[in-house]
């Protein structure tokens, strides 16, 4: 029997839901991890090389998450749940359309009820605005941690804008890493 992550993967896998399946995707990006991980990251969608690999965070921005994760938290990504908003590519990297984010939204919501991550950190401002459901931007909403569910959620920047954004965003993406840690921590949760 495959699991109710599995079919709901194999479910997302052939999706036609919204535009985005007819603007150049060559596959959907459900996301990659370990589906029971107590921490889970959600970004915003996948770019062209995720869309070329089927995996989230794969390009420049994934190397930086990589090395965030083991500089500040000690683990390979195949410790947490990575995921995104929409799992397949906006064309030429645009963001994701109201309608996009609204149709895909399921999924996301789905894998989160099924991983019951303790500590969710969104990466950006689609990701903090859709679970959170406020307009409030990133750099006002990070820095915090707001109850989530059965924990909490962290909103961090988009390891994009670091990487266009020199030494302030990273250190605040950093610091913001140290607070999913701390939260972990303080429910006896130590990631190895
Ligand atoms: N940016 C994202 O938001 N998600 C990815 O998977 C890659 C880049
Ligand atoms: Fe389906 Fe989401 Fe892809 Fe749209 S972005 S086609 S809703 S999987």
């Amino acid at each position: 029997m495959p699991t109710a992550f599995e079919t709901l993967r194999h479910e997302a896998l052939s999706c036609t839901a919204c535009k985005l399946a007819g603007l150049g995707r060559t596959q959907v990006v459900f996301g990659m991890g370990d589906p029971e991980a107590p921490l889970m990251f959600v970004g915003e969608g996948p770019g062209a090389e995720e869309d070329r690999q089927g995996l989230p965070f794969v390009g420049r921005s994934g190397k930086l998450l990589d090395q965030l994760l083991e500089e500040e938290l000690g683990v390979t990504r195949d410790r947490v749940y990575i995921a995104n908003v929409v799992k397949c590519r906006p064309p030429g990297n645009r963001d994701p359309q109201p309608d996009e984010i609204a149709a895909c939204r399921p999924y996301l919501e789905r894998q989160i009820d099924l991983i019951r991550p303790q500590v969710v950190v969104t990466l950006g401002k689609f990701a903090a605005q859709l679970l959170l459901d406020t307009t409030e931007g990133v750099t006002r909403l990070r820095g915090r941690a707001f109850p989530f569910r059965d924990g909490v959620l962290i909103p961090t920047l988009h390891p994009a804008y670091a990487l266009r954004g020199g030494g302030t965003p990273l250190a605040q993406m950093r610091a913001d890493l140290v607070r999913a840690k701390q939260a972990l921590a303080e429910r006896g949760i130590v990631l190895s």
